[in-house]
């Protein structure tokens, strides 16, 4: 059916130019081809702040369609960082100045039939974010096109109730029309329809008209982070009679009920629930800002199987396509929008712009994302001076409060805040106002503020802030050491920052022994660029997850405590097994099961039972002198019978690359990827798991010395060879490691020249995204027959060396 009102994808043909910042126009500077959505910055990962303007143009072509005169036409974008202002046919036809939320400019009066230009110029000034935000179109630009009779942009607002057996759903809808039309909305599960209703409607005066209409199901299946049960709401403007519909939007909508209750914590369709959370930052590791949805659906899947339930999408309002995934995989959305109000946190943020465009920003956020099932708060905040400085704050918090009450007047989301200012008085006053109160890095005043203000629900909007490089350990055990000389925290437990949670065991404990919160944010997830707290390197330490997409240690000390053995049973050993004979390793063993058996070369050398209800003991931690060979963790029921096991060996020096592609097929679509998995084996086939040999550091992968080439079909970006917390060691992406045209297309891996330099760079495993793009216009499967000639081009480690 070919609607007249529709939204389409308008990624296809930008071109890109970069200017500094005294630029007046762009004239003069030379355009390439661009693929969006696209960060300007990820490229240059000597200089990730680089202060710059971004000129993207397209042209394309444009005659009117079946509305004439009539017919409207608007640019919408997904997200631009940051400080946008918008041209057609040189004329401006819009600003946007926050970098997360989304905005459409109607660009009708500056079009001509014929050719046209658009031209977007995004000014990137630094230090304007406290990570890295990227800087650029970094999501989706669709065009829409409507005729006068249409529904408002974001114009639906759905919200679900329980009504005995029955699920209720209410539906308001904001149109525009200039004739009488019938809106109709079916609710359909599985592809069948369940309920329908539908209502005639003439215009207001101003064109305006709004129609409230009601849907009843009985026993509707409910959604849940453990049954993410989802219906489709089918919703069609028809005008004057007319049979064929001018519009159709369709709308996810979930059932559930969500209760915040002091005393009880959270309650999800009248059960408890914990929120077993991650705080994340939108980057995604090497590939930047740039937003690729198959890489967060991967994320997403990494973080369930840790337990996790919910994401406070620190600190900024995320891409629409992460609360679609949330809907679809069941995670609990915290949504934030800010990390500063009028008082800045760096030079060039937003605070240059939050009173006159604070409103704004937050109608968009909220109208955009108001009806997704996954979403149950509105974080106004995170860590905000303005509430800790004045009374002010006060002011702010009101009116940013009202401003969200006004788009989600039935709350399907609760408005919070996230402060690590709870002791004193100012923010007390702010979360009094919101009364969903965030603490970050604050468990010990849950009790006391509890008890002082009974009707605040209280939760831990950032918990953790224990620090860890994948891969590396820094013994004892029992030794606290944050920062070190190969500028890594050790991965064994014993890297604390002074403010954040003295482990990760104490952030659980703490969690699990306060009933009345509702759950936890642990910062963060995955590792992200910036903040690489405690060194200057160039990404965070802070994730479960390094960017490369590897878990952590503490990421199966999570599991451990956040998953049922019953369900998905699970053992997990620590260090890996390679050292100096005789040396004391401390050896950890994390588990979800009742008890634990730790045997070396076959001896036992103990039973653990994790004291996961309650007790402190969460983690079992033994001394053993190292002798090579192969250290086994047995995972028992309570009948003693064997749940999991996992074992770690010693290993010999690197031989042998060992690429592991997630999947073999591509689809051409310019979107899709295929995450590889870089890792190296000994002679034995054995895993090798550091760079040291026995001769000092030796084992890392070393970069292609030729282009691999590949088909006509597949374009290769081999985007991210990224290791480790330590981004020094980003792959190069400009130049010779990205070259996107012509029918032979050639990708190397190369690395930055100071990975050669430098030695403690542990490469013990690398992630390459590899996204396919259809030449052809068509979508096309690509078939990956080349990973062989990489592997067999390039056997890692030299022999002679
Ligand atoms: C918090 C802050 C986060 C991050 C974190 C590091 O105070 O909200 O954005 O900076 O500290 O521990």
């Amino acid at each position: 059916m070919c609607l007249l009102n529709r939204r389409i994808l308008f990624n296809d043909g930008w071109e890109f130019a970069k200017s500094g910042l005294d630029a007046e126009d762009c004239s003069g500077l030379s355009f390439t081809p661009v693929d969006l959505p696209h960060d300007w910055l990820i490229y240059n990962t000597l200089d990730l702040y680089e202060d710059s303007i971004g000129w993207y143009r397209k042209i394309f072509h444009y005659a009117k369609g079946q509305e004439g005169d009539a017919e409207q036409l608007l640019l919408c974008f997904d997200g631009v960082y940051m400080d946008s202002s918008v041209y057609v046919n040189g004329r401006l036809i819009g600003e946007w100045k926050y970098g997360y939320s989304s905005f459409e400019h109607e660009m009708t009066e500056a079009l001509k039939d014929g050719t046209n230009e658009i031209l977007v110029k995004v000014v990137h000034q630094a230090p304007n974010s406290r990570w890295y935000s990227g800087a650029g179109i970094y999501r989706n630009v669709w065009l829409k096109v409507r005729g006068p009779s249409h529904i408002v942009t974001d114009g639906i607002y759905v919200s679900t109730k329980q009504l005995g057996d029955d699920g209720l759903v209410e539906i308001e809808t904001e149109l525009s029309l200039a004739e009488d039309a019938e809106l109709s909305h079916t609710l359909l599960l599985h592809g069948e329809a369940v309920a329908s209703a539908a209502e005639r409607l003439s215009p207001q005066q101003d064109g305006a008209a709004l129609s409230r209409l009601q849907l009843r199901v009985s026993n509707p299946l409910l959604w849940s982070p453990d049954q993410p049960q989802l219906y489709e709401l089918v919703t069609e403007l028809k005008l004057n009679g007319r049979s064929t519909p001018v519009e159709q939007v369709s709308t996810r909508v979930g059932f559930r009920s969500v209760v915040m209750d002091p005393e009880q914590g959270l309650v999800l369709n009248g059960r408890k629930l914990k929120l077993n959370g991650v705080c994340e930052h939108h980057d995604l590791g090497a590939l930047g800002a740039a937003f690729n949805v198959q890489a967060m659906r991967r994320r997403i899947g990494i973080l369930r199987a840790m337990g996790v339930n919910a994401i406070r999408t620190a600190h900024n309002m995320p891409a629409r396509e992460l609360m679609d995934l949330a809907d679809e995989m069941g995670m609990l959305i915290v949504s934030e929008a800010f990390d500063m109000w009028e008082r800045p946190k760096t030079r060039y943020d937003y605070a240059r712009f939050f009173p006159e465009w604070m409103a704004k920003d937050v109608r968009s956020w909220v109208r955009r994302d108001r009806n997704h099932p996954s979403l149950i708060m509105w974080s106004i905040g995170n860590e905000i001076y303005d509430t800790h400085a004045d009374e002010r704050g006060q002011e702010v918090t009101r009116m940013l409060m009202a401003e969200v009450l006004k788009h989600d007047p039935k709350q399907n989301g609760r408005v919070t805040i996230g402060s690590n200012y709870m002791p004193w008085d100012n923010a007390q006053q702010c979360a009094d106002i919101v009364k969903v109160a965030g603490y970050n890095y604050a468990e010990k005043y849950y009790r006391e503020h509890h008890a002082a203000h009974p009707d605040w629900i209280i939760y831990g909007s950032e918990t953790g802030s224990v620090v860890q490089s994948r891969g590396v350990y820094h013994f004892p055990f029992e030794q606290p050491i944050l920062a070190d000389d190969d500028e890594q925290c050790s991965a064994l437990g014993n890297s604390t920052t002074s403010w954040g949670a003295k482990s990760t065991e104490a952030c659980i404990i703490a969690e699990r022994d306060t009933p009345f919160s509702l759950g936890q944010f642990v910062w963060t997830g995955f590792d992200y660029i910036g903040e690489p707290t405690p060194y200057h390197t160039k990404n965070s330490y802070f994730g479960q997850i390094d960017t490369a997409t590897f878990p952590k240690d503490s990421y199966y000390i999570y599991q451990a405590a956040w998953t049922d053995y019953r369900k998905r049973p699970m053992v997990h050993i620590f260090p890996y097994w390679d050292w100096n004979e005789g040396q004391i390793i401390d050896v950890r063993v994390a588990t979800n099961a009742p008890k634990v058996e730790l045997k070396l070369n076959g001896r036992s050398l103990g039973v653990f039972e994790p004291e996961h209800k309650q007790g402190t003991k969460l983690v079992g931690w033994w001394k053993v002198p190292y002798e090579p060979g192969e250290l086994e963790a047995v995972a028992m029921d309570e009948d003693g019978r064997v749940i999991a096991t996992d074992v770690q060996r010693s290993f010999g020096d690197a031989k042998r690359i060992r690429l592991t592609p997630d999947k073999r097929q591509l689809k051409a679509d310019g979107r899709d990827l295929i995450f590889l998995e870089i890792s190296m084996d000994d002679e034995e086939g054995r895993h090798v798991l550091s760079i040291m040999s026995k001769d000092g550091p030796k084992n890392w992968i070393f970069p292609l010395e030729e282009p691999v080439s590949v088909g006509d079909a597949v374009r290769v970006h081999l985007r991210a060879v990224v290791d480790h917390a330590d981004l020094r060691f980003y792959f190069s992406l400009d130049g010779e490691f990205w070259q996107n045209v012509g029918p032979r297309l050639d990708a190397s891996i190369l690395s930055d020249e100071r990975a050669h330099e430098v030695g403690e760079f542990a490469f013990t495993g690398a992630m390459v995204g590899i996204c396919c793009q259809d030449l052809s216009g068509e979508g096309r499967a690509a078939d990956f027959d080349y990973f062989d000639y990489i592997a067999n081009a390039q056997t890692g480690v030299d022999e002679d060396e």
